[in-house]
């Protein structure tokens, strides 16, 4: 059983400055809900049970707006008002599933993974990457599901323009198991278009097994100075670990960028 997830949640928001100078790039708005409750419903729905959120000090204010109520139990005693007491309950719902764990230097998405390790306890786990929106078809459930059933790590997968290939973490197959998933033979990060082997890109949504932790631990520095997951996950590979890369079905909206994020906003609004 999949039931815990992971989120890293402390990378800067450069690519949306001027909107994250001093707010959290996971709680603006899309629609009239905030970035991080898509995920967090993803999860629900999927049914993980408890998520890490990996966090810096710089982003508190994530924490602060799941843990710090005492100002909708002020309101709710004042007013009563039937809205802020449904938006309270969504919160505390939410609060009671998430721990924090702290990553104040930005050393790679592998560094956040390995501060969750004293908090997983089952054999795999799911992460999401908060700037991956997949909408109108739940991810995490489709490949918790294959994972189950193959006894296998998974990541979700889409095919990439080969002009971006250097965007992404590109892999490539060893077998196809059928229409929209595959075993993985190869994974590089942001590779140059001569080095990509193939256009399949990996998109944020991870099944990984506990025992990615021992990879990470000695990892050095990859692409870019930082410490990679896709290096861990390339050394699982290289140890005979099972990966799949499934071509999940619903529609990925970049809510990292800009323009991506403004895109999104109306993309959900049509939903
Ligand atoms: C991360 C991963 C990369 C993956 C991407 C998906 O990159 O390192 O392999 O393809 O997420 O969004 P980042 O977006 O953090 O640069």
């Amino acid at each position: 059983m999949i039931r815990q997830a992971i989120i890293p949640l402390a990378g800067l928001g450069t690519r949306l400055l001027p909107l994250t100078s001093v707010f959290a790039k996971e709680l603006l708005p899309m629609n009239g809900k905030v970035g991080i409750e898509y995920i967090l419903d993803e999860c629900i729905d999927a049914g993980i049970k408890e998520v890490v959120f990996i966090i810096s000090k710089n982003k508190m204010m994530i924490k602060d707006y799941f843990y710090k109520d005492s100002f909708y139990k002020k309101i709710i005693k004042k007013k009563g008002d039937k809205r802020i007491i449904s938006a309270y309950r969504k919160i505390l719902k939410y609060k009671k599933m998430i721990k924090f764990v702290y990553q104040n230097k930005p050393l790679g998405t592998g560094d956040a993974v390995l501060k969750t390790k004293k908090f997983i306890k089952d054999k795999y786990f799911l992460m999401l990457l908060p700037d991956d929106l997949i909408i109108k078809k739940n991810c995490s459930k489709d490949m918790i599901r294959i994972s189950k059933k193959n006894k296998c790590s998974v990541m979700a997968s889409m095919k990439v323009k080969k002009n971006n290939v250097s965007r992404w973490g590109i892999y490539s197959v060893s077998k196809r198991l059928n229409k929209d998933n595959f075993f993985i033979k190869d994974v590089i990060e942001k590779p140059t278009i001569k080095n990509a082997p193939s256009t399949n890109a990996v998109i944020g949504r991870y099944i990984l097994p506990k025992k990615i932790f021992s990879k990470l631990k000695n990892l050095k520095p990859g692409q870019g100075g930082e410490i990679h997951i896709t290096d861990a996950i390339k050394k699982l590979i290289n140890g005979g670990h099972k990966i799949i890369g499934h071509k999940f079905r619903g529609k990925y909206l970049d809510c990292g960028s800009m323009s991506g994020y403004v895109k999104s906003g109306i993309e959900i609004a049509k939903l």
